[in-house]
């Protein structure tokens, strides 16, 4: 008998935590490693942020809270949501979880049955079709292209709707490919969702602040108000204001389906932290000057990695909107030999070579979903890019 469960074994470990895990390894036995694998970005919380929560401890808001979020904090989101992106969402329409990964995973887990289809559109973020595994849905791939942008045609979302389509995941920007959709794509999309009332629209806007060159940023619900009663509008305070490990994710909705999630979430971790919360209320109502500052500092640094990398041989890299990544194709290293002498067939043995000769780690395109290309995220500083950069043009001209 199986030590895993049958909705485990369903599913992979996070590759992007494998990545970095091996970086890491390779980096306690000494060697030079560049990790460009995490999505995180390298600033640190802002002081203002820090000293909410400490005197949240102060005054011995240290216990349980209400399920899925303490009223102050859903009205901040509330608040948010109306400013940010002219959204109306009551308290009770709000839920709070402990960080964006488990806002999907409540949407999914309350609401798919076995057979139910999750359309997402390819590439996407690794944890969306092993979520909806684990909730016993199946994951319906939708392939974008480099040359639509890796975005998501009203025509291919057409043709893989079904009966059993419940859930459309959307994630702009994207991660891995930084790509990010306007007003006018989302409404063009809109116009398919419209035609199949038992789509749901999930839009994870985790990385809404950080888009560049003056792109404008908008969200489903907003741009087709039609899709309102059907969308779950996520987010967090994660990337936008550097507080990953706060562990602190939200989302507004139509008030049975937030019900939905607040149930599930009763009966597995319960609240947030408490001390994160009233971190996250400050983040949301206090100063938020820092975000476009620190976006600056981002599209200095997409600008970098695009250019640095557009020299090297065999790579294409497309300059994505927004993120804090880019997904160069590889397409032309594919079937040649690396420095060691080894043919690539494939973006893994592309970055498997990356690493061994030059320490520098990034994600293969196959975890996302769309090959071959990879994977590298530019939250880190404009010298370490540099370096990194030089030695994948390096590999990269080594290729033969
Ligand atoms: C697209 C996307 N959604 C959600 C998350 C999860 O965010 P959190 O760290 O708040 O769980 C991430 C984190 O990498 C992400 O990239």
């Amino acid at each position: 008998m199986s030590l895993e469960s049958a909705a485990l074994r369903r599913v992979k470990p996070s590759p992007t935590i494998a990545a970095t895990a091996k970086a890491r390894e390779l980096a306690r036995q000494g060697r030079d490693i560049i990790s460009l694998g995490m999505g995180e970005p390298d600033f640190d919380t802002p002081d203002n942020i820090k000293d909410a929560a400490v005197r949240a401890i102060r005054e011995g808001k240290t216990k349980y809270t209400e399920v899925d979020g303490i009223p102050e904090l859903k009205e901040a989101i509330a608040a948010k949501f109306k400013r940010e992106n002219g959204l109306e969402y009551s308290t009770r329409q709000v839920t709070v979880a402990p960080g964006g990964k488990p806002v999907i995973f409540n949407a999914l887990m309350a609401t798919l049955s076995p057979g139910d289809e999750v359309l997402i559109p390819a590439p996407y973020w690794v944890s969306y079709p092993d979520m909806a595994l684990l909730a016993g849905g199946e994951p319906v791939f939708v392939d974008t292209s480099v040359e639509d942008g890796f975005k998501l045609r009203p025509q291919a979302l057409e043709a893989a709707i079904t009966p059993r389509s419940k859930w459309l995941i959307l994630n702009s920007p994207s991660n891995p490919t930084g790509a990010a959709y306007t007003a006018e794509e989302l409404r063009a999309i809109g116009e398919v969702l419209l035609r199949h009332p038992q789509v749901w629209v999930l839009t994870d806007d985790m990385y809404e602040h950080l888009v560049y060159g003056g792109f404008q940023f908008s969200t489903i619900a907003q741009a087709e108000p039609r899709l309102y009663d059907r969308t779950l509008t996520m987010n967090g305070v994660s990337k936008a204001y550097a507080m990953t490990g706060w562990r602190i994710g939200y989302a507004g909705g139509p008030e049975p389906l937030i019900k939905a999630m607040a149930k599930l979430q009763s009966q597995t971790t319960s609240n947030p932290t408490s001390i994160s919360q009233w971190a996250a209320v400050e983040a949301l109502n206090g100063p938020q000057d820092f975000i476009a500052e620190r976006a600056k500092v981002f599209e200095r640094r997409r600008d970098l990695v695009v250019s640095m990398l557009s020299q090297a041989h065999g790579l294409d890299c497309p300059r994505p909107e927004g993120a804090f990544y880019v997904y160069p194709s590889c397409a032309g290293l594919i079937g040649k030999r690396s420095p060691s002498g080894k043919v690539m067939e494939n973006d893994e043995d592309v970055v498997v070579e990356l690493l061994e000769r030059e320490g520098v780690a990034v994600v293969h395109g196959a975890a996302f979903g769309l090959s071959p290309f990879f994977r590298i995220s530019y939250a880190t500083s404009n010298a370490v890019l540099e370096e990194a950069c030089r030695r994948i043009q390096r590999f990269c001209a080594e290729v033969a």
